[in-house]
């Protein structure tokens, strides 16, 4: 509590130095205790300028996710009501799913700044460096089985919409959910689900973004399919706005999806980069090719063959023809 209110007293100071003695004042604590949470602050990545007769200044800010950051600027009434925010873990998804097995709360989020098992879709690795953001929901929602792909393309119009709001960028989806700026991937979700009979459990839904990462932390073999949004931006993302700007919109497209989830499907449309397009499905056993030519009620996409005949894909990767 001390170290937040010394971390405000520092982000506020625009004349430069506070002196301990101020601090002290302020807080209503000793010097000593005051030099110790400006040692901790500097363990934790702040860069601090102590000048003697003068006192401290903020000179660098870390690019560190931090609860006490995200919390207040959030407002929201579900998501994000519990953050679980760790430095490393496996997988968000694996904890998450742990955590909603055991009854967290719909909307608890698990956030981690590292992934040492991070998981993609169709048995994949997502490479999780630190810099970008990895994050798990637990949705509760009270509906069939049959409705959980549409909960996935929420997902992406959520993460669309906050990378169109806080980069300024045109974040498109291509189907279903992989997240695209200037062609490359920047975003994609996994959903994970418990059911029960024909109603869902719960479902985590996993949001990787690649946001500030350095390009060379990637494998080659990916590096030229994907892009961060700094790099798109020509600036760092400031990662906590992004993260809040993204729980707001998940939670405004998630009382649409319960409400009306035809609302979800109009929103896709008008993002997607899929339909229209020549394109290739490849990853379920099968490679095909031809027209996307939409989606129907549950989000499985509709391709019109080369010899004329409509096929509906449920899971697959899309690869969009050059014509
Ligand atoms: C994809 O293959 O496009 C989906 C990638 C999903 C990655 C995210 S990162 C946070 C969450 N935890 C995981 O292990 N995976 C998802």
């Amino acid at each position: 509590m001390y170290k937040e209110k010394i971390l405000n007293l520092l982000r506020s100071a625009s004349s430069g130095y506070i002196s301990g003695e101020e601090f002290a004042r302020k807080c209503g604590i000793s010097r000593t205790m005051v030099w110790k949470h400006i040692k901790s602050l500097e363990r934790e990545g702040f860069g601090i300028e102590a000048v003697p007769s003068q006192g401290y200044k903020l000179t660098t800010i870390p690019d560190i996710l931090r609860q006490s950051d995200i919390k207040p600027g959030l407002k929201t009434r579900v998501m994000g009501k519990a953050i679980h925010l760790l430095s490393e873990v496996a997988s968000t998804n694996t904890l998450a799913m742990e955590l909603a097995a055991r009854g967290t709360p719909e909307g608890t989020v698990v956030i981690a700044e590292t992934q040492t098992g991070g998981k993609g879709r169709l048995g994949r690795k997502w490479i999780s460096p630190k810099g970008n953001l990895y994050l798990s929901v637990v949705l509760r929602p009270n509906v069939p089985m049959h409705k959980a792909p549409l909960l996935t393309l929420m997902g992406a119009v959520a993460v669309a919409s906050a990378i169109r709001t806080t980069c300024g960028l045109a974040a498109g989806i291509k189907w279903p959910n992989d997240i695209l700026v200037s062609g490359k991937k920047v975003s994609g979700l996994l959903t994970e689900m418990s059911a029960e009979q024909d109603r869902i459990r719960h479902i985590v839904l996993g949001i990787g973004v690649d946001v500030n990462m350095e390009m060379l932390e990637l494998p080659p073999e990916v590096r030229s399919l994907t892009t961060t949004l700094a790099a798109e931006a020509g600036a760092k993302i400031n990662r906590t706005t992004l993260l809040q700007q993204l729980l707001r919109d998940l939670e405004s497209w998630y009382q649409r999806f319960l409400t009306n989830d035809a609302d979800i499907l109009e929103a896709w449309k008008q993002l997607n980069l899929t339909v229209g397009n020549r394109i290739t499905v490849s990853g379920v056993g099968e490679t095909l090719a031809g027209l996307a030519q939409g989606v129907d009620k549950e989000g499985r996409l509709i391709v019109r063959l080369d010899d004329a005949t409509m096929r509906t894909v449920a899971a697959g990767d899309v690869t969009i023809v050059k014509e």
